[in-house]
């Protein structure tokens, strides 16, 4: 740094580059999406890499990953797919709102860059899909351009490093500056992905290992002996609960009637059973009664099914029947051919619970 009187200095780094880059070329793990030293990163998975990420963890995201990618190497491959291929390859995901964003950007790129990743942070920020995250992570990581992502790992590693009292989502931009002053002009794909390594792996929220950490020296949250308080935590919002009886209605051939859920909102677009509304107490016989697809003899199968989503916990029980005549329309599929259906973890979760679930043991999750 050139520390003449009256030379230009930017804003003092937070932490120290040197010592957070030697710790990550020791630490740094190998994910089907990074790339080993010293090999040229592939945008495009990058890209799909990050938006994974964004609501899924490392070890979910693993797994699936490479499958994804191998069904669709490139943006163009993506945006020349169907949406319900696309949802049914981003089974175990969770989050489906991704799926589709995924499918917008790659569309967005085929359309306005030939189908190319483009590599600057305003073009980025451009396509559908992109955040300032998203987009700061592909320009860093996959074009080595001077951004610092903030993620919700980043912003707990920032948020200790300067004792930030605030949640930080209400302080977006002081982090964000925190982040900039360690853009690195050499190596910015590893410092991003260096941070997001150290929050994964070192400053954990509850029990950060402190001791080994190669910004302990620059901490004001080590300093000050009580790290795990910072960043500020938000005010704790409660969780919504609802009600819901679904319809499991086989026909003679042993296939078994599913639906679609609306193209906006949670799961929207995934292939469900039919049901009563999710409604804020449990449905009352009448109401299982109207909502049931045909009037026929329902059986309960035995037992109550939980199932978490991030803002509302929902509960379940499970109506089974045969019918024998005329069925009701909507997707009929049998068991060998649920595989071929985007269903989404809940409706699998069912399946199960009815022992109809043809690959029992297989771990698809969320
Ligand atoms: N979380 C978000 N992006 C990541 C990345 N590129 N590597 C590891 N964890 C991440």
């Amino acid at each position: 740094m050139n520390t003449e009187a009256g030379a230009e200095e930017g804003p003092r780094p937070v932490a120290s580059v040197i010592a957070l880059l030697t710790w990550y070329d020791k630490a740094r793990r190998k994910l089907p999406w990074r790339a080993l030293p010293g090999e040229a990163a592939d945008p495009w998975a990058v890209l799909v890499s990050e938006i994974m990420l964004q609501q899924t963890t490392v070890a979910t995201v693993r797994s699936r990953f490479t499958p994804f990618l191998q069904r669709f190497p490139t943006p163009s491959a993506l945006a020349a797919a169907s949406m319900d291929e696309v949802l049914h390859a981003w089974q175990g995901l969770g989050y489906y709102r991704r799926a589709r964003a995924l499918k917008a950007c790659a569309e967005a790129v085929v359309a306005i860059h030939g189908g190319v990743v483009p590599g600057d942070l305003p073009a980025l920020l451009d396509l559908p899909g992109l955040g300032p995250y998203t987009a700061r992570a592909v320009a860093a990581i996959a074009f080595n351009r001077m951004a610092v992502p903030v993620d919700a790992n980043v912003a707990r590693v920032l948020g200790r490093v300067i004792a930030l009292e605030l949640p930080p989502a209400r302080a977006a931009r002081t982090l964000q500056a925190a982040a900039d002053t360690l853009a690195d002009p050499i190596r910015p794909g590893d410092v991003a992905q260096a941070l997001m390594e150290l929050g994964a792996l070192v400053c954990s929220p509850k029990v950060p290992s402190c001791l080994i950490c190669p910004l302990q020296s620059d901490c004001r949250g080590f300093a000050s002996g009580e790290p795990e308080r910072y960043p500020g935590r938000p005010e704790v919002k409660e969780r919504g609960a609802r009600f819901a009886v679904m319809f499991l209605l086989e026909d003679p051939n042993g296939a078994f009637l599913f639906r679609q859920r609306p193209a906006t909102g949670l799961l929207a677009g995934m292939i469900e059973l039919p049901s009563t509304p999710w409604q804020a107490e449990p449905p009352d016989a009448p109401q299982v009664r109207d909502a049931a697809p045909i009037d026929a003899a329902w059986q309960e199968v035995p037992g109550e099914i939980l199932h978490q989503f991030t803002h509302l916990d929902l509960s379940m029980r499970l109506m089974r029947a045969r019918i024998t005549a005329s069925s009701p329309p909507g997707i009929w599929m049998p068991p060998e051919g649920f595989s071929t259906l985007a269903l989404p973890t809940l409706t699998v979760r069912l399946l199960r619970h009815a022992g109809i679930w043809p690959e029992a043991g297989s771990k698809r999750s969320r």
